[in-house]
Order: structure tokens, then C-alpha cells, then sequence
């Protein structure tokens, strides 16, 4: 089983993609496609990232808000710095770290929230399920006061109970 994985992560045309691209990880592509899709990342917006390790995401939103434009991440995990962006190590369910991201912040509002977030997978898919639901909902009660009007939320969602009420709850935000 495990060599069949190996196998089948090496042969893995988007990580292969990825590192001859430059990009630090395959999930680089999936926010590209978001953004194809929703155009939601312009030149000059402040992004935060949650979950950003190893900084797939954090590269592409880089790209795309261009040098007047700022991103700060936030990982359990220290990332490789980034040139361009701010990357903070710490629990966004914390207290402190959420004053560190509103500190470098310093007053500026977010465009999009871009949250790629997941818990460390046990396998117990009910469990993995609502620990990732209760990141999200902590992230969005976190972040959502300090995005700006017309601003975008993007998050990965395990699909299960809870998805249907929290895009209920989240909508008349937007
Ligand atoms: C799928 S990875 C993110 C990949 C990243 N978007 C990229 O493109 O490189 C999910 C990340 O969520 C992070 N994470 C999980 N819980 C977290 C928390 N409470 N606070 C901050 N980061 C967290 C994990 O450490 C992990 O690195």
C-alpha cells in the first residue's frame, strides 16, 4: 500500500507541475483554477492566507496582487520564507496569533480571505470532518470583521455535516 502511494505521488502530473513550475506545492493549481473561475485576487488587495504551509497558495496570491498589493500568512508549520510576504507561524484559533496577524495588519482591511486550513487527518472521517468544520467557522469569526466590503472568503471544507447550515450562516455576509 505504502509503495503503490509512492508511486503514485512521484507520478503525480500536478506535483510534477508544481516543481517545474516553482510553486511549492501541487494545491498552487487549485487556487489558480479558483481564481480563473471567480477572479476573486486583484492587483493592490490584501490577502491573508490560512494554513499556509509550505506556501503553494501564498506564491500564487503574490502573483496575483502584484508589489503594491501585501499577503500575510499564518501556519502551525514555519514556512521557507517567501519573498513579498509576511509569514507568521502560530494557531490562528489563538488568541495571540490573530493579534499578531491584526498587528501587522495595522489597521488595513482584507480583500479575500483565502483558507486552505485542515486539520492532521486521523483517517475517522466523521472526526476529521468536524474538527476541519470548526477551523473554518473559527477562521470566519476570526476574519470575517476585518474584511473589507465586497471582499471574498475561500475556504476547503470537508463535506459532511454542518457544510449546508455554515453557508447558510456565512451568505448574508456576502
Ligand atoms: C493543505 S495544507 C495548506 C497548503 C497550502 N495552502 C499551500 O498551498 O501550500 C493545510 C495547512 O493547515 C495548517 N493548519 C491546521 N490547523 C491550523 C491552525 N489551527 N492554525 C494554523 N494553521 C493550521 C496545517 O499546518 C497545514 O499546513
Amino acid at each position: 500500500m505504502a509503495d503503490h502511494w509512492i508511486e503514485n505521488h512521484k507520478r503525480d502530473p500536478w506535483r510534477r507541475q508544481a516543481k517545474a513550475s516553482g510553486y511549492r506545492a501541487r494545491s498552487a493549481f487549485k487556487l489558480k483554477q479558483i481564481q480563473e473561475r471567480f477572479k476573486l485576487i486583484d492587483k493592490g488587495d490584501v490577502i491573508l492566507d490560512v494554513g499556509c504551509f509550505p506556501g503553494g497558495w501564498t506564491q500564487v496570491a503574490l502573483e496575483l496582487v502584484g508589489e503594491e498589493g501585501d499577503v500575510v500568512g499564518v501556519d502551525l508549520d514555519p514556512c521557507q520564507p517567501i519573498e513579498g510576504a509576511a509569514l507568521l507561524v502560530g494557531d490562528i484559533t489563538d488568541p495571540h496569533t490573530q493579534d499578531r496577524v491584526l498587528e501587522y495588519l495595522n489597521g488595513r482591511q482584507l480583500n479575500s480571505i483565502i483558507s486552505d486550513i485542515s486539520p492532521n487527518i486521523t483517517g475517522k472521517w466523521d472526526m476529521d470532518q468536524a474538527i476541519a468544520m470548526t477551523l473554518v467557522t473559527e477562521v470566519f469569526d476570526f476574519a470575517l470583521p476585518f474584511l473589507c466590503k465586497g471582499g471574498h472568503f475561500v475556504t476547503k471544507l470537508f463535506q459532511g455535516v454542518g457544510v449546508e447550515e455554515l453557508i447558510n450562516a456565512v451568505r448574508p455576509h456576502f
